[in-house]
């Protein structure tokens, strides 16, 4: 199969496309993630002559000041001809950002490398159910008034302004709660988890806080990438297992915010 050398825009209606891509490459078919992703964000693919998308990535701006790139994939039978670097470097020359990240994959991280992006922290994800949940009474769900406040926190704490995007994660997440020091924390239902993220927190106790309160509303899996190893570490004691990880790489500057008091991402693919 010839592939279109012009890489095309994906838009909410490829989700079908971007979905089988996942699938090839073994990833969860996480649609409402797509789904979301594509709506506050740019996608870019490459499609081969019978309309198949064999490469994908998607990039999600903050306000000019920063770009997340996401979703680098290419299908397998395509894999190690270039495609991954190219797609990459159209995405980057459209970013229109100064500062661009990602989280990598060992797969992913060599490409990155070669085209200038450094590690610069480790996210590891845990995942299963959490033992021992009960309410830490500290925290509260968040109500819509609260989104002003947690825009301001978040761009404190990210480094940009991501307040377009609040809006519909307000609208993605099954809760949001706020804690006892200024601290929010989120979760969203995705395939065969509660996903939670992000866990912004002035102290390692009141991001415990948040994560409890969340994970005692929740049937099933929770689903935690964290960056804080002595939060990592409280994960596992509560019954979450361990798995991959991912580093966290920048170009063209640095991440910027207070990242001390980012201890769970938005989502892997948001930062
Ligand atoms: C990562 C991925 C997108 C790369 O796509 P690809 O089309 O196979 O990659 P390319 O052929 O463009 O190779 C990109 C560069 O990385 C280099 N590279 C790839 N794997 C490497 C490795 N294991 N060690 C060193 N260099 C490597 C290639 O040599 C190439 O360098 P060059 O352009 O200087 O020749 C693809 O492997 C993939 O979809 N993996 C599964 C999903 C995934 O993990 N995605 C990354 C998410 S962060």
């Amino acid at each position: 199969m010839d592939i279109d050398p012009t890489p095309r825009t994906l838009t909410h209606g490829h989700l079908p496309d971007c979905l089988a891509l996942a699938r090839d490459r073994g990833w969860a078919t996480e649609e409402r993630k797509w789904a979301f992703l594509l709506d506050n964000g740019t996608g870019y693919g490459f499609f081969d002559d019978s309309g198949a998308l064999v490469g994908s990535t998607i990039v999600t701006r903050y306000s000019g000041q920063h770009a997340a790139l996401s979703m680098v994939l290419v299908a397998s039978a395509h894999a190690g001809r270039g495609l991954g670097r190219r797609l990459v470097e159209h995405a980057l020359a459209n970013a229109d950002c100064p500062v661009v990240s990602l989280h990598a994959t060992a797969l992913g991280r060599p490409l990155y490398e070669k085209l200038g992006f450094r590690a610069v922290d480790r996210l590891v994800t845990h995942f299963g159910p959490f033992r021992d949940a009960a309410l830490s009474g500290t925290t509260r769900s968040a109500l819509h008034a609260d989104l002003p406040r947690v825009v301001a926190t978040d761009a404190e704490v990210f480094g940009a302004d991501r307040g377009v995007l609040w809006k519909d994660y307000f609208r993605l997440a099954d809760q949001v709660r706020i804690g006892p020091s200024g601290g929010f924390a989120a979760a969203w239902r995705t395939v065969g988890s509660l996903a939670l993220g992000p866990v912004v927190a002035d102290s390692v106790d009141e991001a415990k806080a948040l994560v409890t309160d969340l994970a005692a509303g929740a049937e099933g899996a929770l689903q935690v990438s964290a960056y804080h190893p002595e939060l990592a570490d409280w994960l596992v004691e509560r019954g979450l297992e361990r798995r991959s990880g991912v580093d966290l790489m920048v170009l063209g500057g640095d991440v910027g915010g207070d990242r001390t008091r980012l201890y769970v991402p938005m989502m892997q693919a948001l930062g």
